[in-house]
This record gives C-alpha cells, sequence and structure tokens, in this order.
C-alpha cells in the first residue's frame, strides 16, 4: 500500500483532510503530522512515498522541511499544499516541492494529483534514477539560448515578449515555466500550455527572481555532453514543434490540443538531455551500442539504465505536473501503440512528426530508421491521413519554417 505522509499545522485543516480522504483509506496509508520536527520523526521510523505539506507552520517551516526531506529521503515526491501563495513563499520552495497545490483543494484534484504520483512512481523501476529525477531542478537549456535569456534579463528594459520567445525555443526553460504556471504555484488557474503565455503570467520580475537567484534553468556544457549532438538536438526538438503542430492544425483539432502537441514536441527528447547531462558516461555507451550493433537507442538505453530517455522525460515532466497529454505524448513517443488513447491526441502528432522528420532528413536513429505505428494509426482511424501528412511536413521542412 502507498503511504502519504500530510504536514499541517493547524489541527483543523488536518482532521478536514481525513475526513475528506476517508474513502481513500483502503488504498493509501496517510500519516497526518502537526509539524515539520514530527513529520522528520514519522519519516525516520517508516518509509513514505509523497509528502504533502503546508508552508506556513511555526518552528520548522514548510520550505525547511521540503529541504530537508530532499535531502535524507529524495526519491519522495514533495507536494505543497499552502493557503499562501505569495511570489516570496513560491520562490522559496520553488527549488525543491515538484507541485503545488492552493487551498482549499477539492478532494477529486488531491486525489488526482496523489494518484498520478503513484502512477508514475511505477513508470520507472531504478531507484537511484528515480531519486536523481526526484532532485533535479531543471532541464538543462542550450547554452546560446540561456545566455540570451540572461543579457535579456539583466537589461534595464527586459520585455516579456522578448523572453517568452526565447523560452519557446528551449525544451528545458520551456518545461520548467509549463512545471510553475501549471502547478499552482502561481495561482494560475487555466490550463496554459503556450511558454510566451506561461513568461507573460509570471512577469518579468517573477522570472528575473527565479532565472537570477534561484537559478531555476541550468545550462548543458558542449564538453558535458559527449552523447548528444546539442544543435542537432535541439534543431530537431524545434522541428518536431513545427511539423506537430501543423499536423494537428491540418486534422482540425481544439486549439488546446493543438498546443499541447506542439509542447509535447518541442519537450520529446528532453530526457535524452537530463541523461546527457546527469549520467553521461552510461548515455554515452547506449549511444555507442546503438550505433555498433544497429540496435534502437530506446532498446540500449533499456538496457543500461532500465529505462529510455521517453520514460525519463515523462517522469520528470509528470511529477512537475504538466498535463498529462503533454506527459503521455513524451512517454509513447516511439511506442504510441502503449497508451491507451483511441482518437488523435498530441502523441499522434509527436509520434507522426518525429518519424517523418527523421525520414525527410533521410536520418537514422542511431541504431536504424524509425518507422510510423502503422497499427496504432489505424486503430485510430487515421492511416488515410498518412500521405497528407506526409505533404505537410514536406511544407514545413523545406520551408524553413521551424522556428
Ligand atoms: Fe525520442
Ligand atoms: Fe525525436
Amino acid at each position: 500500500m502507498k503511504r502519504i505522509l500530510f504536514v499541517d499545522d493547524e489541527p483543523k485543516i488536518l482532521q478536514g483532510l481525513q475526513r475528506m480522504l476517508r474513502p481513500m483509506r483502503h488504498e493509501w496509508e496517510m500519516v497526518f503530522s502537526q509539524s515539520g520536527q514530527e513529520a522528520l520523526d514519522a519519516l525516520s521510523k517508516q518509509t513514505f512515498d509523497v509528502l504533502v505539506t503546508d508552508m506556513w507552520m511555526p518552528g520548522m517551516d514548510g520550505a525547511a522541511l521540503l529541504t530537508e526531506v530532499m535531502r535524507q529521503y529524495p526519491e519522495m515526491v514533495r507536494i505543497v499544499l499552502s493557503g499562501h501563495a505569495s511570489n516570496r513563499t513560491v520562490i522559496r520552495s520553488v527549488g525543491t516541492a515538484h507541485q503545488y497545490l492552493l487551498k482549499p483543494c477539492d478532494p477529486d484534484k488531491l486525489k488526482r494529483t496523489v494518484d498520478r504520483a503513484f502512477a508514475l512512481h511505477d513508470l520507472l523501476s531504478d531507484d537511484p534514477l528515480k531519486q536523481l529525477l526526484s532532485r533535479l531542478k531543471s532541464v538543462p537549456s542550450m547554452p546560446r539560448l540561456y545566455a540570451e535569456l540572461m543579457d535579456e534579463l539583466k537589461c534595464q528594459d527586459a520585455s516579456v515578449k522578448r523572453v517568452g520567445v526565447i523560452i519557446s525555443k528551449d525544451p528545458g526553460m520551456t518545461a520548467k515555466v509549463l512545471q510553475l504556471v501549471n502547478s499552482a504555484f502561481f495561482g494560475v488557474p487555466r490550463h496554459i500550455s503556450s511558454p510566451s503565455q506561461a513568461a507573460t503570467m509570471l512577469g518579468t520580475d517573477t522570472l528575473k527572481a527565479l532565472v537570477l537567484s534561484v537559478e531555476v534553468f541550468s545550462q548543458l556544457k558542449d564538453t558535458e555532453c559527449e552523447s548528444v549532438d546539442l544543435e542537432r538536438l535541439w534543431k530537431h526538438s524545434m522541428e518536431t514543434a513545427a511539423v506537430a503542430k501543423q499536423i494537428a492544425v491540418a486534422d482540425g483539432v481544439r486549439r488546446e490540443v493543438a498546443n499541447d502537441a506542439t509542447m509535447a514536441a518541442l519537450l520529446h527528447d528532453a530526457g535524452m538531455l537530463v541523461l546527457a547531462q546527469n549520467l553521461p558516461e552510461q548515455h554515452q555507451e547506449a549511444v555507442v551500442r546503438a550505433r555498433d550493433d544497429s540496435l534502437p537507442l530506446c532498446d540500449t538505453e533499456h538496457e543500461v539504465f532500465g529505462a529510455t530517455h521517453a520514460d525519463v522525460g515523462a517522469y520528470l515532466l509528470g511529477l512537475w505536473g504538466l498535463p498529462d497529454p503533454i506527459v503521455e505524448a513524451v512517454a509513447f513517443h516511439h511506442c504510441p501503440g502503449k497508451s491507451y488513447g483511441d482518437v488523435f491526441a498530441p502523441l499522434t502528432a509527436v509520434h507522426v512528426a518525429n518519424v517523418l522528420i527523421h525520414e525527410w532528413h533521410q536520418e537514422d536513429t542511431a541504431g536504424g530508421v524509425e518507422e510510423l505505428d502503422l497499427d496504432y494509426l489505424t486503430q485510430l482511424g487515421l492511416a488515410d491521413r498518412i500521405p497528407a501528412w506526409r505533404d505537410v511536413a514536406e511544407k514545413v521542412l523545406s520551408g524553413g519554417d521551424a522556428g
């Protein structure tokens, strides 16, 4: 049974949570602590999967507790449930909390958030990898774009529009701002799936504080990263985003689906950046094995890490509370048949765009040419759309309309 630790200094809040979550008692074991210290004592006695904590508490506050839990129990999922969403509080917990919920939180939302955290835990079997991902504050950014963003934020008349444009070109920065605005970190109630919109919601001052003092973004140095060609991976991500968007538009899907498809496409290989930065030698080994033995990179990554770059990316983005359709698209972009969907979804656009782009460039993905999953597309009743999608991809790629 999964174990959750709730921490709040107000007995009434804890009683409320206990009452509200009573129906879940057969699925979850729940422990309720009234202070940070009490929580740490409980943690020293048994293992927990998820921590849900208040921010303002006398003695050890939420931010201090989160820091301690991250240090001692890095594999736990850390969620803030707070009534105070002042930017200062939020900024203190940005590096240590995976998600931020606002009080009062409706039971369904809380259940969904916790259930999702559990489902993610099952996605990765390897504990050290889980611990590593659970500690990560960022997906590394392209050095060039990181420098551009720094220059913009440091200048007197920094423009949120220009900042938004830079962020929307970088998978790492996009992932982080989507985490901040999709979680209730900044109290934004609606679903956002465009980095420019996210930057506008956050505003230049908050972005400055986040980037310059809390350092929510990090940059990947070329020298650190032997297993991937950064510029090439960046170009591939931008092209996938452009093609996935046009495929979604050509299929006349709702705007939200098209936006999610674009974001998911930009982020689909983010797991590769994470592996290349944090486990460079092993990732290099996976790349070399794929090349030498003509195997798909996913297979050799699985041999080396027990997980693929798709699993790693999806795990991290799910932990950060990004919308489900985006996480699903990242998780299954190489094997869409494993998803449960039966209609056109962001996953469809990302899978198709990824394959058509490799096809167009006549690239083999390390160990051989990747193909469209015809069974999956047939099941969706969309196999006859392939020629039209191919036209769309060609138009975007030959027109250089990938930015
Ligand atoms: Fe991939
Ligand atoms: Fe890809």
